[in-house]
C-alpha cells in the first residue's frame, strides 16, 4: 500500500504525507488531503486544487473511483482486482532506511544488582524496536551500556571484604552482592544515590577503595572484574531466555579513560565552566535565566559523573559508527539527564538524531517495583511464574498432549504473555501487570495472537490433509474479505511506524486489529467447505494473515507455535 500511496503522491505532485489511509469505508481506501494545505501557498480555493489532484490520479491502474469530498479531500477507492493481483507483496516492508546506521542502547543493567521487573521493559521494548529498525533496512548496532563503573564499587569492595558470606556468594552471587550493598548503606547510613562525600569512617574507606580501583590497583580491579563476571553470567541467562542479543557490550567502564579528555574539550570550547569547585555546564536562556538545572561534568574531588560518561559515549558512537540516529532507552526518571546531555552533545557539534526513548515504570498491583523499597521481583521468577501458569492452562486445554509438548507451549506462551504485556501499551503510560490480563486467550494479549496464528495454521493443515486444497489466486472479494485484505496491506506501514516513532505498541494494535478482521471474516465465511476456487482464495487470505501475525510477532520478539 505504501508504494501505491507514494505513486499517487508523485502523480499528483503532493507531499507523501498527505496521502493517508481513509479512516472510514465510506471515504474509500485512501484519502489525499493536500488541497487544504496547498491552497494557502497557491492562493487558490482548495476544491480547485482537489480537482487537479483528482485528474492526476483517477486513471491510475489501481484506482476504481476517485471523488472530491468536503472542503477538498480526494477520496480514492482501490480496485478489488488490483488488491487481489498485488496480494503477493501485501506484506512487504519498504527498506526505506537502507544505507543508514542506528545505534540503540538498551537493557543496560547495573552490575552487582539483579535485573528486576523494571529492567524487563528496557530489554523487551528495546529489542522490539531493534528488530523493527532492521526490518526497515537500518544497519543496527545494539549496544548494552552496562552500569559497571561508579561509586557503588568502592562500597561493594569494602562490604565484600568485611561481611561476605562465601556460601551465599557461591550459591547466588548477585543476590549476595545486593545484600552486601544494602548492608553497606545501612551501616554507613547513606542512601543509594549518595556520593561518597559524607564523612562516616565507612564511607571514607569506600572512597579510598574507589580511588584505588580507578588508579588500577590490581586487587581492587580483580574484585571489580569478579563482580562484573558474576553479574554478566546472570544477565546472560536472562538474555538467552528472552532471546535477546547485542552486537556490542560497551559498559560505562569502557569510557573511563575518555572522561578527562571529554571534560578538557568541554572546558576548552567554553561549554563547561568552574562553579563552586566543580566543572559545570549551564543551560541558559537568552535572558540569562536557567532553562534547566546545570549538569556537573566533574566534581570538586575530580570524580566524573554519569553525564560525563554519556557525553563521552555519544562522541565515541558518532566517531565509530556515524549513525543517523542514537536511541537510548531508560525509565521515565532519567528525562532531565538526557535533556542535559543531549544539549551538551549538540554544543559539541553532534548533529545526528538523539532520542531518549523513555518508558513508565511497571507496577504490580501492590505498587512500584524497585530495589530501593526492597520489594524485588526477579525477572526470572516472573518468567517462571508465567510459564507455570501457562502450563496449567495448556494442561487443562489439551491434557492429551505429551508433557514435553505442553512444556514447550507453556514456555512460548508464558514468555509471549510477559513480553506482549510490556509492548502493547504506549510505553509512556503506566503499566500495571496482572496475570489474568497477560495470559488471557481473549482480548489484546500475546497468547490471543499466538492462538490466532495456531488456529489459522490448523485450518491450512486441514485444507491440505483433508481436501488436498492449497491457497490460490484471490478472487471476488465480499465485504469482510475485502476488509481483511486491505488490513493486510497495512502491515508495512505498521512496522515503519514502530521504526520511526520507537513505539512498538503501534504494531501490537495493528496485529490485534488484524486478528479481529480475520475473526470477522472467518465467522462470516466458509473456508474449507467453499467451492474450490473460492476456497483457494480464502485459504490465501488465511495464509497471508498467518504470515503477517508471525512476521509481526517475530519483530516484537515473540515466538509462535504451529499448534496450541
Ligand atoms: N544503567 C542505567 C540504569 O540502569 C541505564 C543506562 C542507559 N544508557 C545510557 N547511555 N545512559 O539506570
Amino acid at each position: 500500500m505504501l508504494d501505491l500511496m507514494n505513486d499517487l503522491a508523485t502523480r499528483a505532485g503532493v507531499p507523501m504525507g498527505t496521502v493517508v489511509r481513509a479512516r472510514k469505508a465510506e471515504f474509500g481506501d485512501l484519502q489525499i488531503n493536500a488541497a487544504m494545505q496547498l491552497s494557502k501557498a497557491e492562493k487558490k480555493p482548495p476544491r480547485e486544487i482537489a480537482a487537479r489532484i483528482l485528474e492526476a490520479v483517477k486513471d491510475h491502474d489501481a484506482v476504481a473511483k476517485a471523488e472530491i469530498a468536503g472542503p477538498g479531500f480526494v477520496n480514492i477507492f482501490i480496485k478489488d482486482a488490483w488488491l487481489a493481483a498485488q496480494a503477493g507483496s501485501a506484506l512487504a516492508v519498504r527498506r526505506s532506511a537502507a544505507g543508514q546506521r542506528v545505534v540503540i542502547d538498551y537493557s543496560s543493567p547495573n552490575v552487582a544488582k539483579p535485573m528486576h521487573i523494571g529492567h524487563i521493559r528496557s530489554t523487551i521494548i528495546g529489542d522490539a524496536i531493534k528488530r523493527a529498525l532492521r526490518a526497515v533496512g537500518y544497519e543496527v548496532v545494539a549496544d548494552n551500556h552496562l552500569g559497571d563503573w561508579g561509586t557503588q564499587f568502592g562500597k561493594l569492595i569494602v562490604a565484600y571484604r568485611k561481611w561476605l558470606d562465601a556460601d551465599a556468594f557461591q550459591r547466588a552471587p548477585v543476590a549476595e552482592l545486593l545484600r552486601l550493598y544494602i548492608k553497606f548503606q545501612e551501616e554507613s547510613k547513606t542512601k543509594e544515590d549518595d556520593d561518597l562525600d559524607a564523612a562516616t569512617p565507612l564511607v571514607k574507606e569506600a572512597r579510598a577503595e574507589l580511588v584505588k580501583l580507578q588508579q588500577g590497583d590490581p586487587e581492587n580491579l580483580a574484585l571489580w572484574q569478579k563482580f562484573v563476571d558474576v553479574s554478566m553470567n546472570e544477565f546472560n541467562r536472562v538474555y538467552q531466555r528472552l532471546g535477546v542479543e547485542f552486537d556490542v557490550l560497551l559498559g560505562e567502564s569502557f569510557y573511563n579513560d575518555r572522561l578527562a579528555g571529554t571534560v578538557e574539550r568541554l572546558v576548552k570550547e567554553g561549554i563547561a565552566e568552574e562553579s563552586q569547585g566543580a566543572l559545570v555546564v549551564f543551560f541558559r536562556k537568552p535572558d540569562g535565566s536557567d532553562e534547566m538545572p546545570p549538569a556537573i561534568v566533574q566534581k570538586g574531588d575530580g570524580g566524573f559523573n554519569y553525564a560525563t560518561t554519556d557525553v563521552a559515549g555519544v562522541l565515541y558512537r558518532v566517531e565509530r559508527w556515524s549513525p543517523a540516529r542514537i536511541i537510548i532507552l531508560t525509565d521515565e526518571r532519567q528525562q532531565l539527564h538526557f535533556r542535559q546531555f543531549f544539549a551538551i552533545a549538540r554544543r559539541l557539534g553532534v548533529t545526528c538524531s538523539l532520542e531518549h526513548v523513555w518508558f513508565g515504570l511497571m507496577r504490580l498491583p501492590e505498587g512500584t517495583i524497585s530495589t530501593r523499597e526492597g520489594k524485588l521481583i526477579g525477572l526470572e521468577a516472573l518468567l517462571d511464574e508465567a510459564e507455570s501458569r501457562a502450563f496449567e492452562v495448556a494442561t487443562q486445554a489439551s491434557a492429551e498432549l505429551p508433557e514435553a509438548d505442553r512444556r514447550e507451549i507453556a514456555r512460548v506462551v508464558g514468555l509471549g504473555a510477559v513480553k506482549y504485556n510490556d509492548l502493547s501499551k504506549d510505553r509512556q503510560t503506566l503499566v500495571t501487570f496482572t496475570w489474568d490480563k497477560a495470559l488471557s486467550l481473549t482480548g489484546n494479549s500475546g497468547p490471543y495472537l499466538q492462538y490466532a496464528y495456531a488456529r489459522i495454521q490448523s485450518i491450512l493443515r486441514k485444507g491440505k490433509q483433508e481436501h488436498a486444497a492449497e491457497p490460490g489466486a484471490i478472487g471476488a472479494l465480499e465485504s469482510s474479505e475485502r476488509v481483511l485484505l486491505t488490513k493486510l496491506y497495512d502491515f508495512g506501514a505498521a512496522v515503519e511506524a514502530v521504526a520511526s516513532t520507537t513505539r512498538p505498541h503501534l504494531l501490537c494494535d495493528y496485529l490485534y486489529d488484524l486478528a479481529g478482521a480475520f475473526s470477522t471474516f472467518y465467522g462470516e465465511h466458509q473456508v474449507l467447505k467453499a467451492e474450490p476456487t473460492v476456497r483457494a482464495s480464502r485459504l490465501r487470505l488465511c495464509e497471508l494473515t498467518a504470515r503477517a501475525l508471525k512476521d509481526g510477532l517475530t519483530i516484537l520478539g515473540i515466538e509462535v507455535l504451529e499448534r496450541m
